[in-house]
């Protein structure tokens, strides 16, 4: 398969096209590198493209002619898009419609869309499945809902066929350790913390200890990134299999882990101590995330093999 991966420079695109490259696939990466790394694809064709750019993303679907698209980038900083909206709705939303218009003009029509747990707000139960209520509680939340809601109408008027992936916490790295996380500013709490064992950080900071949890802490659902990216390949292999349906699939690991259970497993593993810091609650992080992805292994062969918290530690070690 001839695939687009755009946002191929980023934590996941760029693991993606490592796997999708070594699983045989033509790999094109479409970045503008707003916070991905040129350095970080390490196979395929790099495009430089921004996807408002609706020139480029014609003439890039005409030089390749992709059986599929790839979707990962996006602005993905919560509290950055609660103090600026309009950058989240027009990077995320009007680019991905940008995008997605171009597909259609250009006859590709098998789309697969990273989306997020954030589109569901305030968890009503536990674990979260498909049909749980979608209810965002912030903009980049509300951008990512807004584009699963188009593409439920792209695909009744124009047939095309998608697969979204609704991502809890991604996190590990590539084992060969050629690929790592580099967000800038970094939010996400493994890579934090190994800054803080490698010395780059003075300290690492708790934002609430009084959550309705089992240690106050909040407690999420870890994925590794490479059995994310693997069950992209299987999506992309059942759009291209005939006549199918559009999905959306919820993945993470199924099992919850508390702020402080994350950093006392880093302190074993690495057998390093580190300061720890109890600091105010963040606006809009619930209790407990935790992912049901049976729909996923039930229809689509979706098997974690990075399963265990620990071991997706170890990959960052
Ligand atoms: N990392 C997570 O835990 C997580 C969880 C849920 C959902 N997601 C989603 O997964 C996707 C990838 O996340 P990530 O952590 O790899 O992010 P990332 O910031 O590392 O990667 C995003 C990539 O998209 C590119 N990009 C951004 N805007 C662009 C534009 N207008 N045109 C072209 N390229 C553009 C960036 O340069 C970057 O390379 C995002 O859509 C994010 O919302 C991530």
């Amino acid at each position: 398969m001839t695939l687009f991966i755009v946002g191929g420079a980023g934590y996941i695109g760029s693991h993606m096209v490592k796997l999708a490259h070594l699983a045989g696939h033509k790999v094109i990466t479409l970045d503008n590198l707003s916070t991905g790394h040129r350095d970080a694809v390490l196979y395929g064709a790099f495009e430089y493209c921004d996807i408002q750019d609706a020139n480029r993303l014609n003439e890039l679907f005409k030089k390749y002619t992709p059986d599929a698209v790839m979707h990962f980038s996006a602005y993905s900083l919560v509290g950055e898009s609660m103090s600026d909206p309009y950058k989240y709705y027009n990077n995320n939303t009007v680019g991905t419609l940008n995008l997605l218009k171009a597909m259609i003009d250009n006859d590709c029509k098998n789309f697969i869309f990273s989306s997020t747990a954030a589109v569901f707000g305030n968890p009503e139960y536990i674990p979260i499945d498909e049909k749980h209520p979608k209810n965002p509680i912030n903009p980049y939340g509300k951008s990512k809902l807004m584009i699963e809601q188009m593409l439920e109408d792209f695909d009744s008027a124009y047939g095309l066929k998608y697969v979204v992936f609704r991502y809890f916490n991604a996190a590990g790295h590539d084992e060969s350790g050629e690929l790592t996380e580099r967000h800038d500013p970094e939010t996400h709490l493994l890579p934090l913390i190994m800054q803080t064992v490698r010395g780059e950080r003075e300290a690492i900071s708790i934002y609430g200890n009084d959550y309705d949890t089992k240690d106050g802490t909040c407690v999420r659902d870890y994925i590794h990134v490479n059995d994310l990216s693997r069950v992209h390949l299987q999506g992309v292999e059942y759009l291209m299999s005939g006549d199918v349906d559009s999905k959306v699939y919820n993945l993470g690991n199924g099992e919850g882990f508390s702020v402080k259970e994350i950093i006392e497993k880093v302190k074993e593993i690495t057998g390093k101590d580190f300061k720890v810091i109890e600091d105010e609650r963040r606006a809009g992080d619930p209790d407990t995330l935790i992912a049901s992805s049976q729909r996923a292994k039930d229809e689509l062969g979706f098997k974690p093999e990075v399963d265990r918290v620990e071991d997706i530690i170890k990959t960052l070690v």
